[in-house]
């Protein structure tokens, strides 16, 4: 733990900042050993501030501070004090220029916030409070800036010199260094700024604007990589073009760039005009890269893209506020993706991870509201719920309003605020204003906690015609969260008759704990289809026959909900094996299922993605979440048996499916219709694997040594990995190996495909690769494939009985925290929920994190995440 026990801070603890800094002028020297950086800040008091206050500055303890002075004047020591990350000083003018040189060591940088190095180049990563361990600053976001920033470094180590903003002058420097200088007109919060310096490749492009203003788009990449450039730059200019038609936003400098780094923490970062990323989320070639890491490149790239508007002309009060642009961004990013791609498949995945791992946060330790109430360490609060719920709640309002409204309302939120740092409720308020309705109510989505539940009831009069729904919601306590009030919500739904016939369709709007909503006119019991598209991040019941979901599934004209309606079946068919497998019985596969599905696999009029959506078992983790109490073992053996029974019943309608997909693809091509058809062919692949019968292994084997593109070698290389084809399993393996040694993130593929391989001796295979040359505990990509692979896709060996796969992660996060806290916090997430398990592993989980817990010298990071999860 650091020198005092890490302490929370809060919201309604917020200030405005005392001072302004209205320039910001930085220049860094970097060098093989050190980086000193020279940084003049314009400072004055702040107006709208209480009342005065002695200057204080954020700056990381590790970071040396060489001089400072005040218009000129060097303080001396006794001028200011240096405590817990802060700077202060007590004796200041109303307006002056404050100079501060800092030393920083980034070679050593290995926490990857800040200044470091990846792969020989300088980067920085500065959200959430990364700045403040480059310089001495107000590093909040509601401080903003103008940059202005000058590079020097080695010219031949260190050619490309990037920052924000344009290139203003340039020029050679003594003993072979040179010199840029960048100017960004917009003023920013600190947490945007960056900066790139290495030996880079790029592709250009260029991009005109709907006011005709020319745009110059730059990838950079190291030089081994130039070749994978190209989908990143496709999908940038679909974004640009995209949030002008859709949004009626424009970019805002004369040069869009994008540097491709292979150390790092997240997916992406906005920086303006520099957004720098995971090299995971840019790169993509056919050869080296899936499906769906294609389509995660185009999102991430929309994404960063977006929060041009949402986040960096309008940006976040305090971190609290979050969400206000990482929840409206990814609401606008799904939305692009649906354009470009399936919009049914898109909502289908996002619904998916929401169901799994954000109900999943919701229900654990951590849980949280979409705007937090306070946090030790804001890393922690880059969530599925700040993410993804959050993008639920702007979905929401969407609805409610409906599209033209939503877009004036998000006309009127940029107009109002731009420049501005805001907060969730000045969204709302844009919202509210330009239609007229009270959203009071609904703001309890920002602030409360937990996953509501709707349970609903119905009663038909075939007398009067008349159909009712009853409809009522709750939601579970979470952590300071005791009682919950009332959600106002949107329920699309629709009615239909038993052939089918859709005899409405509607969206109700939920205010209530109770309600009840009629329908007149009903000639005969109807059949509900509720939550339609998933209209509110709820969990919904309603005692639906099998025959009825059966039913829905062939006939709803909600896509989503045909979808959903086939995994209610699977999950409740699920859930009455792990019941069996429980009490010894045999298990069984319910006919109507296997029927259900040969008339999904012969229909060849269906769209095969949708297919391959619908013939998709629900997950572990997913069936995981929905239990009581969690039974590893019995989930997964059930989960065996269905899709054993499914292969074997239907061998021969996969084969055909997969013939046909086979033959209808051409060669690789990233589109939608072509991710379908390859979607479907490896779903068809997966189930003749899981007959166990050698001819399937051959084909696979011939999948894998034939194909032109990752998605199809990869899917066979996996599939046949997890089968009991051990042998051939170990041949294929080391053939990618050796095939794709040089590519690193193939091998992070090859790592995770093994780790999460849950055939007996997992935890030896997974130490043993740890120890391989392909493994780089530094590298945040390859912890996440080989631990996360473990931890969170090898259900049944991480949570071996004997608590060795707990003892295992415990040891990797305490080593992993004194050099990464972040991604040491983000690994230890599946101890957290040990509450969920039955005793003996509840127990041996809790072990573990008493453990760390009393381990002396934890990261704010995992100090928080291990004591939030042992109370
Ligand atoms: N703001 C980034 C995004 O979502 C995520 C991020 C957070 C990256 C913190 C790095 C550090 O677009
Ligand atoms: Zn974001």
């Amino acid at each position: 733990m650091s020198a005092q026990q890490p302490h929370a801070i809060y919201l309604e603890d917020y200030q405005p900042p005392a001072w302004r800094v209205e320039r910001t002028a930085l220049r860094f020297e970097l060098e093989e050993e050190q980086a000193l950086v020279r940084a003049q800040l314009s400072i004055s008091i702040n107006p709208e501030a209480g009342s005065r206050q002695a200057l204080e500055l954020l700056g990381d303890d590790e970071i040396e501070l060489q001089r400072l002075s005040i218009d000129g004047e060097v303080l001396c020591a006794s001028d200011y004090a240096r405590a817990d990350g802060r700077l202060v000083i007590p004796n200041v003018p109303d307006s002056f220029t404050l100079e501060c040189v800092t030393r920083l060591l980034p070679q050593q940088n290995t926490a990857l916030e800040g200044l470091y190095k990846s792969d020989g180049m300088f980067c920085t990563q500065c959200e959430a409070e990364g700045f403040r361990r480059i310089t001495f600053f107000p590093d909040r976001p509601d401080v903003m800036s103008v940059f202005t920033t000058t590079l020097v470094a080695d010219k031949t180590r260190y050619p490309v010199l990037l920052s924000n903003g344009n290139p203003v002058a340039s020029g050679d420097a003594d003993g072979g260094r040179h010199w840029v200088t960048w100017e960004d007109p917009w003023p920013k919060p600190s947490y945007l700024f960056a900066l790139v310096a290495g030996d880079l490749a790029l592709v250009e492009d260029h991009y005109t604007t709907a006011s005709g203003r020319e745009v110059a788009l730059r990838i950079y990449a190291e030089r081994k990589d130039l070749d994978k450039l190209d989908h990143a730059m496709v999908s940038l200019k679909n974004a640009m073009r995209w949030d002008e038609q859709v949004y009626g936003r424009e970019y805002d400098l004369d040069i869009y760039m994008i540097v491709a780094v292979d150390f790092f923490n997240m997916g992406a970062m906005e920086n303006k005009g520099l957004n720098i990323f995971n090299t995971s989320c840019v790169l993509a070639h056919p050869q080296t890269t899936t499906d769906a890491a294609f389509q995660r490149v185009e999102a991430v790239v929309a994404h960063e893209y977006f929060h041009n508007w949402s986040g960096n002309r309008v940006t976040c009060r305090d971190w609290f506020q979050l969400s206000l642009k990482e929840g409206f961004t990814v609401f606008r990013d799904a939305e692009f993706s649906a354009d470009m791609n399936s919009r049914t498949v898109k909502r289908i995945e996002d619904v998916t991870l929401l169901r799994t791992a954000q109900f999943a946060e919701d229900a654990g330790p951590m849980a949280h509201p979409v705007r937090p109430e306070s946090y030790i360490e804001i890393s922690n609060f880059y969530t599925l719920t700040v993410y993804e719920k959050g993008a639920e709640v702007v979905r929401m309002l969407h609805t409610l309003l409906g599209p033209e409204l939503f877009r004036k309302g998000s006309d009127l939120y940029f107009e109002r605020h731009d420049g501005q740092a805001v907060t969730t409720d000045d969204f709302v308020r844009a919202m509210e204003d330009v239609s007229g309705r009270d959203l009071s109510q609904f703001r309890r989505w920002y602030s409360q906690a937990g996953t509501p539940r709707l349970n609903v009831s119905d009663q038909y009069d075939a007398e009067t015609g008349c159909y009712e729904l009853h409809v009522s919601q709750s939601c579970p306590p979470s952590p300071g969260q005791e009682h919950k009030l009332p959600y106002h919500l949107p329920l699309a739904m629709g009615l239909l008759a038993d052939d089918g016939t859709e005899l409405c369709s509607r969206v109700l709007e939920l205010t209530e704990e109770e309600q009840v909503f009629r329908f007149e006119g009903i000639p005969s019991r109807p059949v509900p289809s509720l939550l339609r598209g998933f209209s509110a991040p709820v969990k919904l019941d309603y005692a639906y026959t099998d025959q009825q979901l059966l039913m829905l599934l062939r006939h709803d004209t909600d896509g989503f909900n045909r979808w959903d309606a086939g995994q209610r079946l699977s999950v409740r068919l699920l859930q009455q094996q792990t019941e069996a497998w429980c009490r010894g019985e045999p298990m069984q596969c319910e006919q109507a299922l296997v029927d259900a599905w040969r008339g999904l696999l012969r229909d060849e009029n269906l769209d095969p993605a949708m297919v391959a959506q619908l013939l998709r078992l629900p997950s572990e983790a997913q069936l995981s979440e929905l239990a009581d109490e969690i039974d590893v073992i019995a989930i997964h053996e059930a989960r065996e048996f269905m899709r054993t029974a499914l292969a074997r019943a239907l061998e021969s309608e996969w084969l055909a499916v997969y013939q046909r997909c086979d033959a209808a693809s051409g060669t690789y091509s990233p589109d939608a219709a072509s991710i379908g058809l390859r979607s479907l062919k490896n779903l068809a692949l997966e189930y003749l694997i899981a007959t166990g019968r050698e001819p399937w292994l051959e084909l696979a084997r011939q999948q894998f040594e034939q194909s032109d593109n990752m998605t199809d070698q990869q899917a066979a290389l996996s599939l046949v990995v997890h089968s009991g084809f051990r042998e051939v399993g170990a041949e294929l393996l080391e053939a990618f190996y050796l095939q794709w040694q040089h590519e690193s993130l193939v091998m992070n593929q090859w790592l995770a495909i093994q780790a999460s391989d849950s055939a007996p001796g997992a935890l030896e295979r997974v130490v043993s690769l740890s120890r391989h040359p392909m493994f780089d505990m530094r590298n945040p990509n390859k912890l996440r494939a080989l631990i996360g692979g473990f931890c969170g896709q090898n259900l049944v060996q991480f949570h071996a009985e004997d608590g060795s796969g707990y003892t295992w992660l415990a040891d990797w996060i305490l080593k992993l925290d004194r050099q990464n806290p972040q991604v040491a916090a983000r690994l230890l997430t599946p101890l957290t929920r040990w509450k969920r398990y039955e005793p003996v592993r509840r127990a041996l989980m809790r072990d573990q994190l008493q453990r760390m817990m009393d381990t002396a010298e934890l990261s704010a990071d995992v100090y928080e995440v291990v004591s939030k999860s042992l109370v």
